[in-house]
């Protein structure tokens, strides 16, 4: 998904021979296959034609990754960061305290979709809270998945068949990244260029004169994004007739035929709750699979150092406005842990991402989808990799350069659940586990908790004033805060009015706050608040709705940071296992 230096986005499209593919191949709609942006990895193809709203592929979970760079300190840094969004943007900012301290990784699609701002076709929902059905006072496995899901692709403009997909990054990915992408277009600067093409064409200039002039503007001696954004002046008519963007799409397609023999089929796993009582969700195929094909393949992000997902003890340091580590006391691993696979005798952890794959699910006698290496060059594998790099090497490798694919075992139908074996370390973990679990089931420390999502959704209820606190407190893990808007209440009193809302949408985490009145009012209550301001004032503000008020756990609350929530990697089999990559022996470990 990284995008290199190559200008490929101010050349006008070279049509390569696009095949019609008038037959398809298989019934796959969905593939991972080699980008159309040179040195960009791997990218998303469609090769049903979509419409606006359409549903892409599975929806993606999104894991929060917690204060890493906190704990990590300057020890390590990983490839995994190009492969995550700042959590705020996805609503898992308050996970931590700290400014930008969550990063959501999304394994699924959202890990996998390249950005080419010429044509961006893609969208992305925002992740639901959803507990997979467990309890943490009731199920072992709770705290062991992400309680972040639901994050739908959707098209958000017509989309060609054969077409890759291209999600915004947001222009910040490429302002911030100057050396490499230089005066790049930016979304903005391909609809100014359009409208800037239109008036051009509207002067109705004669040659030479036109030419003169277009050559003039595309070669004024300063830089400029929109300039950039601008074709050949061969293309002009096209362009004023079509957009720029029709410039670009032929060279983001891909025939069926490659996208067949050089990628990996998406969809044929969908997602659904598991079978397994403890799991959550699962994948189900969505289609007959025969026995020895590949269901589909993925990338791996390596991470070189188990260590780099250790969490220690942290006190908030309101003088710093930061935590202060204790890195002598480990309180626990980041729940990617769970996502990734390695081998008891390496430090090295290999994370997939691709359509589904991590809804496979663990069961031994249920067992019917295995992993293998990919073959040599393709989703980017490379065996010599395999076969002779150190870790030293991975260290300071920040792309993958390690595929693998899913087979099938035996002949699956068609709405089967999808099971691996995660290796028998991986089931004896899990079974003490559950063994162990009895005894945390009975800690009161957690007794009195409900998600923050359970008191949002429930808009019925006041909100508990400061003096109902008192006799009738929120569960401690639970923080109200108030919409930053708020202020205006107070600032601007012709805003203020009950049928005033505010939108809660990521990254609008409030401001902490406090109900100290409530007031009927014809509408509903109103509310006098304590409210602290950005600028570190606290504002009462009176005649504050409902709808201002949010609830929010507390950093560090949530289900995955339980003490006792389950971490485990998954086992990769000992004969796929490279030789090169065990650096540790078995009697190092415990
Ligand atoms: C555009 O202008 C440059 C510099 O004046 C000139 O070298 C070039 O031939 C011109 N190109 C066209 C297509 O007129
Ligand atoms: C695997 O599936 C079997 C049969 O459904 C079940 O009894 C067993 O508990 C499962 N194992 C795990 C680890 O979930
Ligand atoms: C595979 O990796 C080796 C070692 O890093 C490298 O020399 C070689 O060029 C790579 N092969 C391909 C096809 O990228
Ligand atoms: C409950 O869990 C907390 C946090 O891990 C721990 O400090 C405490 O000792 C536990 N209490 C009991 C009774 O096990
Ligand atoms: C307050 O209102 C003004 C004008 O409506 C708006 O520009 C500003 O962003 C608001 N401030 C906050 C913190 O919402």
């Amino acid at each position: 998904m990284f995008i290199p230096a190559t200008l490929v986005l101010f050349l006008p499209a070279v049509l390569s021979h696009i095949e019609e593919s008038a037959s398809p191949a298989t019934e796959c709609s969905l593939y991972i296959a080699p980008s159309t942006i040179p040195n960009a990895g791997l990218g998303i193809f469609t090769t049903a034609a979509l419409e606006v709203g359409d549903r892409v592929g599975n929806d993606d979970l999104m894991i929060p990754i917690v204060d890493a760079d906190l704990y990590m300190g300057e020890k390590f840094s990983w490839m995994i960061d190009d492969y995550t969004w700042v959590g705020t943007s996805s609503g898992l900012g308050r996970e931590s305290q700290r400014q930008n301290g969550v990063n959501g990784f999304g394994p699924g699609l959202d890990s996998a979709i390249n950005c080419n701002l010429a044509l961006l076709n893609v969208d992305r929902k925002l992740p639901r809270w959803d507990d997979g059905g467990l309890h943490r006072k009731r199920n072992p496995g709770a705290g062991a998945i992400t309680q972040y899901s639901g994050s739908v692709t959707y098209a958000n403009t017509k989309i060609p068949a054969g077409s890759e997909l291209f999600k915004h990054y947001g222009d910040d990915w490429f302002k911030t990244r100057p050396d490499v992408f230089g005066n790049i277009p930016l979304s903005g600067d391909f609809v100014k260029a359009n409208v800037l093409l239109q008036r051009f064409d509207s002067l109705h200039l004669r040659e030479p004169v036109k030419r003169s002039l277009y050559n003039l503007t595309v070669t004024l001696p300063f830089q400029g994004r929109t300039l950039n954004a601008l074709p050949r002046y061969e293309d002009i008519s096209q362009a004023v007739a079509q957009g720029i963007r029709s410039l670009h799409q032929p060279a983001a397609i891909r025939s069926i035929r490659d996208l067949d023999s050089a990628g990996r089929c998406l969809d044929n796993i969908r997602s659904g709750r598991s079978i397994i009582s403890e799991a959550g969700r699962g994948a189900f195929a969505s289609r007959r699979l025969k026995a020895g094909n590949i269901i589909t393949g993925s990338p791996l992000i390596h991470i070189p150092y188990e260590e780099m997902l250790l969490m220690y003890n942290a006190d908030w340091n309101v003088d710093k406005n930061d935590y202060d580590v204790d890195s002598s006391k480990i309180r626990g691993r980041q729940l990617l842990l769970n996502y990734c696979w390695g081998h008891k005798q390496s430090t090295v952890l290999f994370c997939p991402y691709g359509g589904g794959i991590n809804l496979i699910n663990h069961n031994q006698s249920l067992a019917n989808v295995a992993i293998q290496w990919a073959p040599d060059g393709q989703l980017l594998h490379n065996a010599t990799w395999l076969r002779q790099t150190p870790l030293s090497e991975m260290e300071v490798e920040f792309s993958t350069k390690l595929a693998w694919d899913y087979v099938a075992l035996r002949d699956i139908e068609e709405g089967e659940e999808l099971f691996l074996d995660y290796g028998n370390e991986w089931e004896t973990a899990w079974q003490n586990h559950v063994l162990g679990w009895k005894n945390y089931e009975t800690n009161t420390s957690f007794a009195y908790y409900h998600p923050a999502s359970y008191y949002n959704l429930d808009l019925k209820s006041p909100i508990r004033t400061k003096h109902e606190l008192e006799t009738d407190p929120y569960p401690a893990n639970i923080e109200l805060r108030c919409h930053t808007e708020t202020i205006n209440f107070s600032l601007d009193p012709s805003r203020s009015g009950i049928n005033t809302a505010p939108t809660w949408q990521p990254p609008d985490e409030g401001c902490a706050c406090e109900a100290i009145e409530r007031v009927f009012h014809i509408d509903g209550f109103v509310y006098a608040v304590r409210f602290l301001y950005h600028d570190g004032q606290i504002y009462t503000i009176r005649g504050v709705p409902r709808a201002f008020f949010a609830f929010f756990d507390r950093p560090y609350t949530t289900d995955i940071h339980l003490p006792w929530a389950f971490r485990q990697k998954m086992m990769i089999p000992d004969e796929m296992f490279p030789i090169t990559l065990k650096n540790l022996n078995d009697k190092t470990l415990q």
